[in-house]
């Protein structure tokens, strides 16, 4: 690779003249993007929503972590949202961030194809092309290089000194990294800033750049060796914590059948200094990221190795039952007060796949409901992040945290331990409680913890 073009693209950081694109304005795209503006870089914010790109427009937030006022300063300060392709001609840096979900069981990456095949329309040599979606090892140069290249007619640097794709030289080359996004929706304490960056690069190159642009948003970034290294890292850590929230899951269930208190158990455990990581039970896992990521990675597994990723298909199977493990609790509590599912008027509390977050993707609440309602019961739902203009495929009312909300209830469900869900009032207003985070803890409530 051309030293030149490596110096010049440092130097546009350096300078905060690099044009930047982020692909995607969601929950990850968008936080990159604002503090890209907000360290003085000229930001594009391409969106294919155009519903999302007015919200944005009219600095209103529909990420959580992301304030009006923020939003607002950045419009302020020059940022872009938009859905012309247009405005992607003469980028510098793009940062990839659209979804990457399972299609019947298998990754689908039509939306990184996509945002591949925009951005080669508009990629010059020496710009820079880095992917933060989750995807399985081998996407960032497997798939979208080759995409980039063959779009462009720009070659890629490649380890060791030569350049594959496309028909340019030396002089026609483009940088490409991959880069995994950690945010943690709804954490006070660590956000994107604070919160370690993994990077690599597809070259030598690529990673001083990759690098050098990240270096400039967040206070560390920890350079690995290949793409495929960093991809691993974010499944890694995903598959981590499923496998670890299925474990806790099936011990929660076998402790209550051995007549075992597992919270305090969990606490007690966790005094331990050292080899040890508190993991709490729940009523399953949601979000963008564990009930799908490790599939990701069991399906390159397979697909590649022909071998069954055991760990990620046994915590894909206790986590996924978690749910009817609720409903099977609840059905047990009613039949004990003479009562059925079927006519009872149930309050979920949570829609939410986690708690202090509005994002309500994969939400085991959601499966919870979906069995109550065709058991008959007459379900509500309760989450203060969630406004009703999220909810319109919503087929479930949304009540306020109410006295009265609770006190109307045949049966109160925590689903999620949100703060606004005060526990001494839930003790002292709803009839019967099951509680599914063990929120009400040192309360005295009738009914049972998960
Ligand atoms: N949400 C999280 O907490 C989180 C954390 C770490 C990693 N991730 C990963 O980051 C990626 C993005 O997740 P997200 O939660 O931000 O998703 P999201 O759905 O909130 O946002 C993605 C956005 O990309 C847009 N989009 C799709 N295709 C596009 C295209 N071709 N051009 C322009 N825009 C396009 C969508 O309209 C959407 O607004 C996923 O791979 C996810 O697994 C998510």
């Amino acid at each position: 690779m051309s030293i030149t073009l490596v110096d010049q693209a440092l130097e546009r950081i350096q300078h905060r003249t690099a044009k930047l694109v982020v692909v995607g304005q969601g929950y990850v795209g968008l936080p990159v993007a604002m503090r890209a503006v907000e360290v003085g870089f000229p930001v594009v914010g391409f969106e294919a929503s155009i519903d999302r790109v007015k919200s944005l427009r009219a600095a209103e937030s529909y990420v959580g972590d992301i304030r009006d006022d923020t939003l607002r300063r950045a419009l302020d300060s020059g940022y872009l949202p938009t859905t012309d392709p247009g405005a992607l001609a003469g980028f510098d840096i793009a940062v990839i961030s659209v979804p990457t979900p399972l299609r019947d069981g298998m990754p689908d990456l039509s939306f990184i194809e996509q945002a591949g095949a925009t951005l080669a329309a508009h990629l010059r040599p020496g710009a820079c092309v880095v992917l933060e979606s989750t995807t399985y090892p081998g996407t960032t140069t497997e798939l979208l290089g080759p995409i980039l290249a063959d779009g462009s007619g720009l070659t890629r640097a490649v380890a060791g000194g030569g350049s594959v794709g496309g028909g340019g030289g030396v002089e026609g080359q483009f940088f490409l990294g991959y880069s995994p996004e950690r945010i943690d929706p709804g954490n006070l304490t660590h956000g994107l800033v604070n919160t370690p960056k993994v990077v690599s690069g597809d070259s030598p190159g690529s990673l001083a750049v990759v690098t050098a642009f990240f270096d400039s948003l967040v206070d560390e970034t920890v350079p690995v060796g290949s793409c495929a290294e960093a991809e691993l890292v974010k499944l890694l850590e995903n598959t981590f914590r499923h496998v670890n929230i299925a474990l806790i899951n099936e011990l929660a269930m076998f402790a209550r059948d051995l007549d075992v208190d597992v919270w305090r158990a969990i606490d007690a455990a966790a005094t331990k200094p050292f080899g040890y990581m508190k993991f709490t039970p729940g009523p399953g896992v949601g979000g963008h990221c564990l009930p799908i990521d490790p599939s990701y990675l069991a399906w390159r597994v397979k697909q590649h190795l022909g071998r069954t990723f055991r760990f990620v298909e046994l915590a894909n199977d206790v986590n996924e039952h978690m749910p009817d493990y609720v409903h099977g609790r609840v059905t047990a509590m009613l039949n004990q007060q003479r009562k059925s599912v079927n006519g009872s008027r149930v309050l979920l509390l949570g829609l939410a796949y986690k708690k202090a977050t509005s994002d309500w993707r994969e939400s085991p609440s959601v499966h919870v409901a979906r069995r109550l309602t065709a058991s008959g019961a007459e379900v509500r739902f309760c989450d203060p992040y969630i406004p009703d203009v999220n909810t319109q495929h919503l087929t479930w009312p949304l009540v306020p945290f109410a006295e009265a909300e609770l006190a109307d209830a045949d049966l109160v469900i925590v689903l999620v331990d949100h703060p606004e869900f005060d526990a001494a009032t839930i003790a002292a207003h709803a009839r019967l409680v099951f509680d599914s985070k063990n929120l009400l803890r040192g309360h005295e409530f009738t009914g049972e913890v998960l």
